[in-house]
């Protein structure tokens, strides 16, 4: 009777069962028993009653051990678990629906520019380029509505990128939510590796996922991380793969071993073709006052792409869109008009305003440090950038730079040339609204 419980089709029937933390499934035993030989009319003892126990046996032994995370005994079936999927020749991973790329976003219908910033990109998730040990790390970060995500879905879907990765690109949305289980448990599935059970630790996540990946050429992309613990668990592949992970927090990016690239804002050829493509009736009518607004949005496509549906809907309405330019230049039309349809939140099946994307950042500023940000935006020209010492006298502090380093990690103030500090042009109206209802 040992011989045949410990065949190894009887012991992988009992192990995934007792993995899962399931009942070993009788009929799938009964069937690999008969094949050995087994006549349950005839034999002296039930044999599949015993490895129904021993599978039971098996799953409390597991059960106990994993809330033991760091256990020896633990580890050891983890990794056996990982080696009989791969002896059983599961999918590779991920060859999704959608060909090689899982959960990629798709591009947006009018995609401009980018080119460079995607060569960069794509250069430093190259399999060529020399690498020092393990899988190289990208951290993309820039100012809410850059447009980050749909760099990292562009790099996602390059055709030398994906000719480097045939193991294709997983791609795990993250947001302020941080839904890392959720995330995790989907790749987990799209791997192969059951669901992910409610004993399973983040940490035991990453190991079995680690395991799976050992091997594997594929690129990983954590898009949208608030927070440095959220996106380290995805970030486990082999040497043989590659990872990118987009942010607004300027300390996320540097927290984690990366290397940073500062998404920029688009020149303003670009963003003229943008409104271009998606207005095109409008700049044939006013391309100089079109000049002007795209110049004054600071080459923030989440801006132009907003500014050129409410333009277009005026012109469509017949009316000249000087008067909605006038009020474009204040910001706050903008800001309290709705994203475009690709910002919609899945969940809640609604479209934010860009303040309240905005808002996503800010409101995590504590009390004081959300006074300064806004006290920021009403001091504000164009270029919205501010010296040191005028920054200490806005605040009324001595020394303004615990505030200012605030700002900077959370990615709502940047430095440039000179000393000083540069809040882009939309975020410094949002920062005056916040100022108004103070
Ligand atoms: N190169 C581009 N061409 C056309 N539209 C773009 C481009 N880049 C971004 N967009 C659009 O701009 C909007 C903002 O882009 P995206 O969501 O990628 O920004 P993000 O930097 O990821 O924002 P967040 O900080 O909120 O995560 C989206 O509607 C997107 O379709
Ligand atoms: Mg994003």
């Amino acid at each position: 009777m040992l011989d045949w419980l410990t065949e190894a089709e009887i012991a992988v029937i009992l192990a995934d069962a007792a993995f899962s933390e399931a009942e070993p499934d009788r009929a799938a035993l009964l069937r690999e028993l008969d094949e050995l030989g087994y006549d349950e009319n005839t034999a002296e003892t039930d044999v599949v009653a015993a490895a129904v126990h021993l599978g039971n046996l098996l799953r409390e032994e597991i059960r106990s051990e994993a809330e033991r995370a760091t256990s020896p005994l633990f580890h050891r079936l983890v990794l056996a678990k990982i080696d009989s999927l791969g002896a059983r020749q599961q999918p590779a991973p991920a060859v999704g629906a959608d060909g090689t790329l899982f959960g990629v976003p798709p591009l947006p219908e009018v995609f401009v520019g980018r080119e460079g910033d995607i060569a960069h990109l794509r250069a430093r998730v190259n399999p060529d380029r020399p690498r020092s040990g393990g899988m190289p790390v990208v951290a993309v970060r820039g100012w809410p509505g850059i447009g980050k995500s749909t760099i990292a879905a562009a790099v996602a879907r390059d055709a030398t990128v994906n000719g480097w990765y045939p193991d294709g690109v997983l791609w795990a949305g993250l947001s302020e939510a941080g839904d890392v289980r959720g995330q995790l448990g989907s790749w987990f599935r799209r791997l192969g590796l059951g669901p992910l059970e409610v004993t399973d630790t983040v940490d035991d996540a990453g190991r079995l996922l680690s395991g799976r990946l050992r091997d594997a050429r594929a690129l990983l992309i954590v898009d949208d991380a608030w927070t440095t613990e959220d996106a380290v668990p995805f970030l486990v592949g082999g040497p043989g793969c590659a990872a990118l992970v987009t942010t607004r927090m300027t300390e996320v990016a540097q927290q984690l071993d990366a290397e940073n690239y500062v998404l920029p804002e688009l020149p303003d050829t670009v963003g003229m073709e943008l409104i271009e493509r998606l207005a095109p009736s409008v700049v044939a009518d006013d391309s100089g006052g079109i000049r002007e607004l795209v110049a004054e949005l600071e080459g923030l496509p989440l801006a132009l792409k907003v500014a050129a549906r409410l333009l277009a809907a005026e012109h469509h309405l017949g009316w000249g869109v000087s008067d909605l330019l006038e009020e474009l230049h204040e910001g706050v039309r903008l800001l309290e008009a709705q994203a475009p349809a690709d910002r919609a939140d899945t969940a809640s099946g609604t479209t934010p305003t860009i303040a309240a994307l905005f808002a996503k950042s800010t409101d995590r500023l504590a009390a004081e440090n959300r006074r300064q940000f806004a006290a920021l935006g009403v001091f504000a020209h164009r270029p919205a950038t501010f010296a040191h010492e005028a920054m200490a006298a806005v605040w009324q502090v001595d020394d303004p730079r615990p505030g200012i380093r605030l700002l900077v990690a959370r990615g709502l103030l940047e430095p440039v040339a000179g000393g000083r500090f540069q809040m882009h042009a939309l975020l410094a109206a949002h920062a005056r609204t916040l100022w108004a209802v103070k």
